[in-house]
């Protein structure tokens, strides 16, 4: 593949003329996935797991395969490991309610970090409150990065879950997930990685990284919106109850009894969002074509380059770590005094498009003793030429907000 064209791959920048820099919050989609969709829905469509005649087999066929390719991607030790959901969110609820429902007892404790995204935190304050259990938060420093005092202050004998993020969505800091595993381990806590914004940009490996339960969205990785995955290891996942209830994820059914069908379908409740997974398989085709390592290379230079044209800017404060090799392809800023939406309005007339608010991090914003920024978040599709439009905008929307940021002080 040349890394010089993979922009021409994607359509929706081919026609627009805009500079985007929302890929955190999803990514856009190369027209391979956008064929394969399409190919499904020409050729195979049908319900999985739901008929006996040759399209329904196929469509299971490609449903069942994608389940193995993530497994393999993954390097999950067994294909029942992987199990389809709506979001991230969605598998981040499944574990919050079926595991630490169950498993949380009075003055247990829940670890988290204050860099969660809510998907990661509003689940645990749920099952925390209810099953009278305690939630408490790793904080970060001054470089935007958890410190090991606060992992082996935090994580105890008391600990039970541990849910951390593998890749802030506001700070774009990389946490050592393996040292906080192994951490987690020793003291008898099981590990829950939201690894939605790492697994565009970086190899996971689910084994080597010894994690109990690993998330992510599919569509922040080229793939279509509503669709993601839960691994979690077999031992843990058989021990669950389901989630959600209903057709496909029994064994049989009585009047008042049920017993449920064995991995993963016991956790796929419902007709399945097929073009989803269809999807999901042919991004990760197009990624492991591109190769991780070109993919680390792109992102590494052109963060870089992001890093040192933004510190260039005085009005600008950075929200990122020092360490660049800690550091992620987001970057979240703000101009002192002018309201993030606002900053996000004036760049959207330049076609440079990242998105403002508080990020679904609300407690992360509150430490920092902010309301909400600005942040721009790249991938694979973005150049340079993003960096200076991103930059030329930055100096247009000081221009204008300068005067009133004057009168105000
Ligand atoms: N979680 C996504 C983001 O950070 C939506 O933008």
């Amino acid at each position: 593949m040349n890394l010089q064209e993979i922009k021409k791959d994607f359509p929706i920048l081919e026609n627009r003329n805009i500079s985007y820099l929302d890929s955190g919050a999803t990514t856009q989609k190369p027209i391979q996935v956008i064929n394969a969709i399409q190919e499904f829905y020409k050729k195979n469509n049908a319900n999985p797991h739901r008929g006996a005649y040759s399209l329904s087999i196929e469509a299971t066929e490609f449903y069942e395969n994608t389940r193995t390719k993530i497994a393999q991607f993954i390097n999950a030790r067994h294909r029942e490991e992987i199990i389809f959901s709506k979001n991230a969110t969605e598998s981040l609820n499944l574990i919050a309610y079926s595991y630490g429902m169950t498993n949380l007892k009075k003055d247990d404790e829940v670890v988290i970090s204050i860099m969660e995204h809510h998907s990661n935190l509003v689940p645990w304050q749920n099952v925390t409150k209810v099953t009278n259990s305690k939630l408490k938060y790793m904080y970060i420093n001054d470089s935007f990065e958890i410190p090991d005092e606060e992992i082996k202050n935090k994580i105890t004998e008391k600990t039970k879950i541990v849910g951390i993020t593998h890749v802030s969505n506001v700070l774009g800091t990389v946490n050592n997930v393996k040292k906080i595993i192994d951490y987690a381990h020793k003291k008898g806590a099981i590990v829950v990685v939201d690894a939605s914004q790492s697994i565009p940009h970086m190899k996971i490996d689910v084994q080597e990284l010894n994690a109990d339960f690993l998330v992510f969205s599919a569509h922040k990785m080229l793939a279509p919106l509503g669709i993601a995955v839960l691994y979690g290891k077999k031992q843990i996942l058989e021990k669950m109850n389901p989630f959600l209830m209903g057709g496909d994820m029994i064994e049989y059914v009585y009047e008042q009894e049920t017993t449920f069908a064995p991995l993963p379908n016991k956790f796929e409740a419902g007709t399945q969002n097929v073009e989803g997974v269809i999807g999901l398989g042919s991004a990760i085709d197009y990624i492991e074509n591109i190769g991780y390592n070109n993919i680390y290379k792109i992102e590494k230079e052109l963060v870089r380059y992001a890093r040192q044209e933004l510190s260039k800017l005085d009005f600008l404060t950075l929200y990122f770590t020092p360490n660049e090799e800690n550091h992620s392809s987001v970057i979240s800023f703000n101009i002192e005094g002018v309201h993030p939406h606002d900053v996000a309005s004036i760049l959207d007339l330049e076609g440079v498009c990242v998105r403002s608010g508080n990020h679904c991090a609300q407690p992360l914003m509150r430490y920092l003793g902010i309301d909400s920024t600005c942040r721009a978040s790249f991938y694979i599709y973005n150049t340079k030429e993003d960096v200076d439009r991103l930059v030329n905008a930055l100096n247009k929307a000081y221009d204008m907000f300068k005067n009133y940021i004057k009168k105000r002080n």
